[in-house]
């Protein structure tokens, strides 16, 4: 690979979905979690997380992608959606330019903040951020349950329109959460993923059903319902109705939302936990 500077830049938009797909895999090759991805689950995936394909870039050398810069945007605030340098192309300074262009940009735009997810055990990358200036905000931790057979009566769930769902989400759930917890994320989600509800009491989002493992991507009990064990009695009907697998929920939930409520129901923590970091940009 040759020098940082005869990597060209160009926007994302300029390739088709498939392109940047492919990019993204084979930059990501051999991360700390497998990064498998088709365009289909790229787009339904940043279509979500509102990618703007203007702000993001692709590196290139010889028509090669020697790197990705997947930039996500809300109002005033943008979020490193992905980043990643390909292993050929990596100690050479490349890392560091793509999250200069990112930060120069988002100045430019006149964005207030910049912020993104890291695992905390990729020592490059948080040493990175952490050299440019961003600020770890909190840890994101994930969980794992194997529900047994439920012994005992399980509510069946009425399935829902995951619009209705990311609405609750929106009047009930907690402010400022994570990017991709948030309800602006949960607003795009659309079939394979299912949402259901145990009357107005609680609602829960399942990512893919078809899925080995399946992924709750949301878990909303209205506040006036709270700590009367509606969130596990969903739980349970969820286990009972998609019997047979495994449920987790993603390393994307603040360490401090809900220990306490998984601990009780059985979930187990996940090996794998996020710092969520910030830049200030002012403006
Ligand atoms: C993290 C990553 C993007 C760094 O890219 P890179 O082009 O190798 O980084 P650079 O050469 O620009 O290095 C910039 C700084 O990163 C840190 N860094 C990079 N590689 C490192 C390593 N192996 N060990 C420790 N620090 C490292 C250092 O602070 C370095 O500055 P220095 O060389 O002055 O010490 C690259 O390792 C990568 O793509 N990893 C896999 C994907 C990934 O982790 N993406 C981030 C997801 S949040």
């Amino acid at each position: 690979m040759p020098d940082s500077n005869d990597i060209i830049a160009r926007p994302l938009a300029e390739v088709p979905v498939a392109v940047a797909a492919a990019a993204m895999e084979r930059c990501f090759k051999g991360y700390l979690v497998p990064v498998r991805t088709t365009p289909e689950s790229w787009e339904r995936r940043f279509r979500g997380e509102h990618l703007d394909p203007f702000a993001s870039r692709i590196y290139e050398h010889d028509g090669q992608a020697a790197a990705v810069l997947f930039i996500c945007r809300r109002g005033w605030t943008s979020r490193v959606g992905g980043m990643a340098v390909a292993a050929d192309a990596r100690r050479r300074g490349l890392g560091r330019r793509v999250m200069r262009d990112a930060i120069d940009d988002a100045r430019a735009r006149g964005d207030r903040a910049l912020l993104l997810e890291v695992i905390e055990q990729n020592t490059p990358a948080v040493k990175l951020y952490k050299s440019l200036g961003f600020r770890m905000t909190r840890r994101l931790v994930g969980y794992r349950w194997d529900p047994a057979p439920i012994p005992g009566a399980v509510d069946a769930p009425r399935e829902i329109d995951p619009l209705e769902l990311a609405r609750v989400a929106l009047r009930e759930g907690e402010p400022e959460l994570p990017w991709q917890l948030a309800p602006e994320t949960l607003s795009a989600a659309t079939a394979p993923a299912r949402a259901f509800a145990l009357g107005d009491r609680a609602y829960a989002l399942i990512g893919n059903p078809g899925a080995e493992t399946l992924s709750l991507s949301a878990l909303v009990v209205p506040r006036a319902h709270r700590r009367q064990g509606w969130g596990t009695r969903m739980l349970r009907a969820l286990a009972a109705a998609l019997p047979g697998k495994p449920m987790q929920a993603v390393a994307i939930v603040p360490d401090n939302l809900a220990p306490e409520f998984f601990a009780r129901a059985g979930w187990e923590r996940q090996g794998i936990s996020q710092f969520e970091m910030r830049l200030e940009l002012g403006g």
